[in-house]
């Protein structure tokens, strides 16, 4: 059986879990939701970090490689930043603009691989 189809499918809707639950408490960055907003990105960051590491090991990639290293940087980013909105509400443009940049940086590395 071929996984990796599904390990990709896997990895992009976490992806937009994690990405529309980060953006909703830009949005709403209210304490009440805190709670379940630190559950559903805590999940969905796991299961992109799962299905990463699935797809190196699959594709036989050493995590040491350039890209991977950058792209791992950038999901500890994306992961953490809902985290902070709750306790920084004042800084949520510059989050959200930070956090715009490291989704771009991630997936210019997986199409380019620049190194
Ligand atoms: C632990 C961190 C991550 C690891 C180890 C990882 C690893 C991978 C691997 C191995 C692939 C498959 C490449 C291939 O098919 O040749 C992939 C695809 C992809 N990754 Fe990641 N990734 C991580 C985080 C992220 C993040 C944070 C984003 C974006 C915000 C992202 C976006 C994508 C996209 C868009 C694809 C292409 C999917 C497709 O073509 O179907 N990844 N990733």
């Amino acid at each position: 059986m071929d996984r990796l189809p599904y390990y990709h499918l896997l990895h992009l809707f976490s992806l937009f879990v994690l990405t529309a639950h980060t953006f909703m408490a830009f949005g709403n960055p209210d304490p009440a939701n805190r709670k379940r907003t630190m559950m559903i990105t805590g999940i969905a960051s796991l299961f992109v970090f799962i299905s990463g590491f699935g797809m190196l090991h699959l594709l036989k990639i050493p995590y040491s490689t350039g890209w991977v290293i950058v792209k791992i940087v950038c999901w500890l980013g994306i992961s953490s930043v809902a985290g902070i909105v709750y306790r920084r509400a004042q800084w949520r443009g510059l989050l959200s603009l930070i956090t715009l940049l490291l989704i771009l940086t991630a997936v210019y590395m997986v199409y380019f691989r620049p190194f």
